[in-house]
């Protein structure tokens, strides 16, 4: 393993632990709103410290760009941090949420994980080194039909702009896919694309921290990350569509009558 993706697994670990065990006790954790329908618990704020102290105790020089405390430093290497992806769930004691951490290297995804802390899930990747679910390489799935596949999605729940074309998309997918799932932890949901468990995914308006660990667990498990018109720009969007090959084509196309101008710049 490189010696950064390590450093990263340590990171997530130590989050992960920290989680477990606020979970044990729920009604202890404070609660801020940071706004409708969207909270931080002092445990996003403790796993993200602890993420931080480890990775820049490792690699003092590099640069930072978390969730909940944003960006520091400024260095050809930076850490995109999610360290509770999931808080909703966690909140209620619905076991579905991760860790996720990624760097860029020169803009491009090099480092990756993903650690469910509920089920000591650890997924990995690093570029060209393929990905992994603890010691087992991960394959996307090989379903080739969209009317047989498991599709992930996650729903507008803060900003409801897109609500509308969302629904029409929704509609589509619950009437031509064998089933939608909402598990609630986009992180987790791209994990689960790379391990095959879900066929393909898709959601409006995510963050750079929910999608880059889990954009490069795809890609290095032979899957497609894309933004909702095919483009790479899913990062910077937050539009992500994703799957096996065959699956991220005919999610495009199922997806295209719905877009508006904003969806598909
Ligand atoms: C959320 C989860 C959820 C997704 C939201 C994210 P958070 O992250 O990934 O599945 O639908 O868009 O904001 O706020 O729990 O870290
Ligand atoms: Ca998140
Ligand atoms: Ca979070």
């Amino acid at each position: 393993m490189h010696p950064m993706l390590t450093i990263a697994v340590k990171a997530a670990r130590r989050a992960g632990s920290l989680i477990n065990r606020a979970s044990l006790d729920l009604d202890l954790i404070t609660v801020k709103h940071k706004s409708e329908n969207d909270f931080v618990s002092e445990v996003d704020q403790a796993a993200e410290q602890s993420i931080i102290e480890t990775l820049l105790g490792a690699y003092p020089n590099h640069a930072i760009l978390a969730e909940e405390s944003g960006e520091q430093g400024d260095s050809e290497y930076q850490w995109i941090i999610d360290p509770l992806d999931g808080t909703t769930n966690f909140l209620h004691g619905f076991p579905q949420y991760a860790v996720s951490i990624a760097l860029l290297h020169k803009q491009a995804l090099t480092h990756a994980v993903v650690y469910d802390p509920t089920r000591n899930d650890l997924f990995t990747a690093s570029k060209g080194q393929g990905a992994f679910l603890n010691d087992r390489r991960l394959r996307v799935s090989k379903r080739i039909k969209l009317k047989d596949s498991l599709i992930g999605t996650g729903f507008p729940f803060r900003d409801f702009s897109h609500l509308d074309p969302y629904l029409a998309m929704f509609r589509d997918a619950v009437q031509k896919t064998s089933g939608v799932r909402r598990p609630g932890s986009a992180a987790l949901d791209l994990a689960y694309v790379a391990a095959g468990r879900l066929d393909g995914f898709f959601e409006i308006a995510l963050k750079p921290w929910d999608i880059a660990a889990g954009a490069l667990l795809i890609q290095e498990a032979g899957g497609l990350v894309g933004d909702f018109v095919g483009n790479e720009n899913f990062l910077d969007r937050g539009n992500v569509v994703a799957g096996n090959p065959k699956i991220f084509v005919q999610l495009l196309q199922m997806l295209a009558p719905h877009l508006t101008d904003a969806l598909r710049r």
